[in-house]
Order: structure tokens, then C-alpha cells, then sequence
């Protein structure tokens, strides 16, 4: 029998530092959609978010909270006081709350973000935790821009945070500036130079500014951590978190090397990636390892050839292990609600019977138009038409003429809050003329920032879905809409955006800054 190896915790900032960057924006609803996912792939730990930052991260938090039953859910908190009351009223229902705080403990984030001493950041650390600790024996003490801290100061803070309580002390590489050999090097310092390392856990969260967040973690993994932090995609802070599946992978692929074990349910990784993709509306790139759609492609004449003898002689992974399974013909227009609701179910949507319905219903309309319903398009369906902002606007009808000698024109008819309206307007282009009677209507004018057209599959009859992004405050927002006609699924997309821009101003808007 071989030997159990040590386990790694997996603590996911997804919701938290993932969400914090630009375009990334969930709202409620689709934070505990997110987190629920996270339970589904087994991640020990999931920071819902920073409930002092707004009235909507709280909001989110709270619910994250009480709709899980077995990951721990953190929510992370500055040393206030005040911070920690409202990050503890967040999650005081969870089955297994945690507290998160930090302050940085570099000079220079002392001297100009802090303007404090050393002294008084040691005092603040500890006071923290003490107040953590009277809601949650589960404290993690973060001290932010460790990599750039001196050595002999994060000695004393990490023993002094052990001491007054925290059970995890996270290390972080803020601004992605380690490398992996001296990452592991402080890991080992911090493990034979402070007194009390044994009563916590360490903890590595890694920023990809220089694309080593995942080499980092794993050398700090090898050298004493036991907890990684990171996010699904590696979406995050500038250039982003260390890639959860990509350490996740790395550690199952290569445990003969490593010698760890992750309680991740790989299989579903892939499912978790492409949730995260459809809520936000912006896709990973194509040569993303993992979960890329390139990741698993063999393009090469000599690759496919070497593939076809054994698979083993290019590939280092099963796409099947990580929740890739071949994209087959689901069903065609003869197909009944049964199949749908069976084949949805292996996918894992377990919908009510209003939803199958709703699902059917759409299934029927497109599989008139295309011939074959693959997988993908069953979740983009779902995804349109079940997991939806709730709709203040709604398209009912939209005509354009278009061509090389007409002027562009859209009619469109909406519904806003219950009442129908309608209006015409010219533009340089049909979708120019779609979203300027759509902001007509709708009496909105928010930047557009991004868009995009994608085909969920292959061939000339597939689903088109559009991804935009629009500014909103000092937010960037997305919207997503998926149609056979790419100027339909155009104005649902600006549309989708629009609801979820009110949505957000349901939970109180923008985010203070908190220096996260
Ligand atoms: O990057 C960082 O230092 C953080 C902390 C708040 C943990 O995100
Ligand atoms: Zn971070």
C-alpha cells in the first residue's frame, strides 16, 4: 500500500481577491452560485469576500455563510476592530467561520501606506487577532507584503500573531516580486527560526506580477506551507493570483516529485472554470494550462500520430480528469424533456421542474435552427435562461436592416419594469444601431468597454455569445447573451449588463478602498 502523503489545504480567494479586480464584478446571487461551486470541488477554505468594503460584499458574505455546510468560509477584515465585528457578523452562521486579517509589514508599506512604526504595526497584528479570537478559535493573520519585509521583523510578528491566538499565518507575495528558491527560502527560515511555528499552519498566497504565483507557492509548499491561497482561473490583482487548478494539477500530476495530496475533486475543475467564465463574461486564454481550450489539443501531425499508439506520449494528463469530456451530440429537435433533464443532471444542474421547462422550452426554438445540441450549448441555455440577473429590461423584438447599401437601422421593443416601449434609431454598424435605441430606452449611457463574439461550438449554425463589458461608477460590469443570430445575442448581452448594473445598485454600489 503506498503511503498516505501529507494533505495541502486549498483556500480559495476567488470572491475575494479574484473579484476585486477590474471586469470581475458578481453579484450576490452569483457569489453564492460561485461558493457553492467551490464546495462542489472540495476547496478546504473559500474567502467569501471583505464585508467592510460595501453593503454588497456583506450582503454576499452573510449569504455564502449560511449556504454551505462543509468548506470553511473566511472573510477577511483590516485590524480595526470595526472590521473584524462586521467580517464576524458575516459569517457568524457558517458551519466553519474564519477570520482574516492583515496589515502589511514592509517598511515601505509601513512608512507611506501605514505611516506608523514597526512598533505599532506589531501592536495593531496583535490586537487583531486577540479581538478575532474572542469570536473564532479560527484566526489567519496575513502580513501583507511579507516578501518584502525584513526578516528578523516577520520573525517577531509571526511568533507575537501565533501567540495571541491565529492558527494560520499567511506569508503573501503582494506585488508578485519573489522567486521561487528564495520563496522556499523564507519558508524554511520562518519554519526553523520562529519559536511557536508548530501551533499554526503557514500559509502562501502568491500574485503572478512576474508569472511565478504558481513555482512560488509550490517551492513554499516543499519548504514548510501547508495552506495555498489562490484563485479559479488565476484571476486576481493585477496580473492575477496563483492558478488553483493549475497547483492542484501540479501536485496530483507530479506527486512522485512533490508528495502532497489535495482533497480536490478534479473533475471539477473544468466545470468550475467554465462557471466562473460565464458569470463574468470573460473567457481564459486558449493556451491557459489546464483548462485552456487549447490545453488538451494536438495540433501536430507528429503529436496526433504519437497520441493514436499511446496517449501517454504527449500527454501528461487525462482531459477527463480535470472535468474535459468530448463535446458529443446531445440530442436533436425530436429529443424529449426527459433526455434534457437526465443529461442535464450527469452535468450536474439539478434544476427544479419549472426550470427543465424553461430549458425545454428554449431547446426547442434553437434545435429548430441548429441541427446538433452539443453540452455546451445545454449550459449556455442554463446559463442564459436560468442563472440570469433578476430583469428590470427585457428584449421583446428587434429588427435590423443592415448590408453594404443600407444605413443601419434597429427597431427594438423592450420591457422596462413591467411596461413595454419601443423606439427606432440609425448607426454606424447593426449592433451601434442596437445599443443606441437600447440607451435610448433605457435612458442609460454607460461606456462600452469591451465586445466580443464567440461561437459556444464548432460550425457555421453555432450559438453565437457575445460578452461586453460596460463601465459603471468606478466599476467595470459585464453582460453575456448567447443567440443563433449574433445581433440578438449582441442586444441581449448590453441588456444582461444593464440588469446586473442594477442589481449592483440594489447592494449599495461602489467598494470603498481598503488597501487589500
Ligand atoms: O496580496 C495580499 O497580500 C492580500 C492579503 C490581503 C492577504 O491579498
Ligand atoms: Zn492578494
Amino acid at each position: 500500500m503506498t503511503p498516505r502523503k501529507e494533505k495541502i489545504l486549498i483556500f480559495d480567494t476567488t470572491l475575494r481577491d479574484g473579484e476585486q479586480s477590474p471586469g470581475f464584478t458578481m453579484n450576490p446571487e452569483e457569489k453564492v452560485r460561485f461558493a457553492r461551486q467551490l464546495e462542489k470541488l472540495h476547496v478546504d477554505i473559500i474567502e467569501a469576500g471583505f464585508p467592510v468594503a460595501s453593503e454588497g460584499d456583506f450582503i454576499s458574505v452573510r449569504q455564502i455563510a449560511r449556504a454551505l455546510t462543509h468548506a470553511q468560509v473566511a472573510a477577511l477584515a483590516r485590524t480595526d476592530r470595526g472590521d473584524i465585528d462586521r467580517a464576524w457578523k458575516a459569517i457568524k452562521d457558517a458551519a466553519k467561520p474564519r477570520i482574516h486579517t492583515f496589515i502589511s509589514t514592509s517598511d515601505i508599506h509601513i512608512k507611506h501606506l501605514l505611516h506608523m512604526t514597526r512598533k505599532q504595526v506589531l501592536t495593531r497584528a496583535c490586537e487583531a487577532v486577540r479581538h478575532a479570537w474572542e469570536y473564532t478559535r479560527n484566526v489567519e493573520f496575513s502580513a501583507q507584503d511579507a516578501t518584502r519585509t525584513d526578516r528578523k521583523f516577520l520573525c517577531e510578528v509571526v511568533e507575537a500573531v501565533i501567540e495571541c491566538g491565529a492558527t494560520t499565518v499567511n506569508i503573501p507575495d503582494t506585488v508578485g516580486y519573489t522567486t521561487p528558491d528564495e520563496y522556499g527560502e523564507l519558508i524554511a527560515f520562518l519554519v526553523s527560526e520562529v519559536k511557536n511555528i508548530g501551533n499554526a499552519v503557514i500559509a502562501v498566497h502568491c500574485h503572478d506580477d512576474l508569472g511565478m504565483a504558481v513555482a512560488n507557492s509550490l517551492s513554499a509548499l516543499k519548504n514548510g506551507a501547508r495552506q495555498v491561497e489562490c484563485t479559479i482561473n488565476g484571476i486576481g490583482e493585477r496580473a492575477g493570483n496563483a492558478s488553483l487548478e493549475e497547483i492542484v494539477m501540479a501536485l496530483e500530476t507530479r506527486k512522485d516529485v512533490l508528495g502532497f495530496e489535495t482533497g480536490i475533486r478534479t473533475r471539477q475543475l473544468y466545470p468550475t472554470s467554465k462557471l466562473l467564465t460565464d458569470i463574468t463574461g470573460i473567457p481564459v486564454q486558449p493556451n491557459k494550462a489546464i483548462v485552456g481550450a487549447n490545453a488538451f489539443a494536438h495540433e501536430s501531425g507528429i503529436h496526433q500520430a504519437g497520441l493514436a499508439r499511446d496517449r501517454m506520449t504527449y500527454e501528461i494528463m487525462k482531459p477527463e480528469s480535470v472535468g474535459i469530456a468530448d463535446s458529443h451530440i446531445v440530442l436533436g429537435k425530436h429529443s424529449g424533456r426527459h433526455a434534457i433533464r437526465e443529461k442535464l443532471k450527469k452535468m450536474g444542474f439539478d434544476l427544479s421542474k419549472d426550470e427543465i421547462d424553461t430549458v425545454f422550452r428554449r431547446f426547442k426554438v434553437i434545435a429548430d435552427i441548429k441541427k446538433e445540441i452539443f453540452d455546451d450549448d445545454l449550459v449556455t441555455i442554463v446559463t442564459e435562461d436560468i442563472f440570469r440577473a433578476p430583469e428590470k429590461y427585457k428584449l421583446l423584438y428587434l429588427s435590423v436592416t443592415c448590408g453594404n447599401v443600407a444605413i443601419p437601422t434597429a427597431t427594438v421593443k423592450m420591457e422596462i419594469d413591467g411596461k413595454p416601449v419601443q423606439d427606432a434609431n440609425f448607426g454606424v454598424g447593426p449592433v451601434d444601431a442596437t445599443y443606441t435605441t437600447i440607451r435610448k430606452l433605457t435612458k442609460t449611457g454607460h461606456r462600452l468597454l469591451k465586445y466580443q463574439v464567440n461561437a459556444v461550438t464548432e460550425g457555421i449554425d453555432a450559438l453565437g455569445v457575445v460578452s461586453v463589458q460596460i463601465k459603471y461608477n468606478d466599476r467595470i460590469v459585464a453582460g453575456r447573451g448567447a443567440d443563433p443570430d449574433v445581433i440578438v445575442a449582441s442586444a441581449k448581452a448590453y441588456i444582461n449588463a444593464l440588469n446586473r448594473v442594477e442589481s449592483l445598485k440594489t447592494f449599495a454600489g461602489a467598494k470603498s478602498s481598503t488597501g487589500a
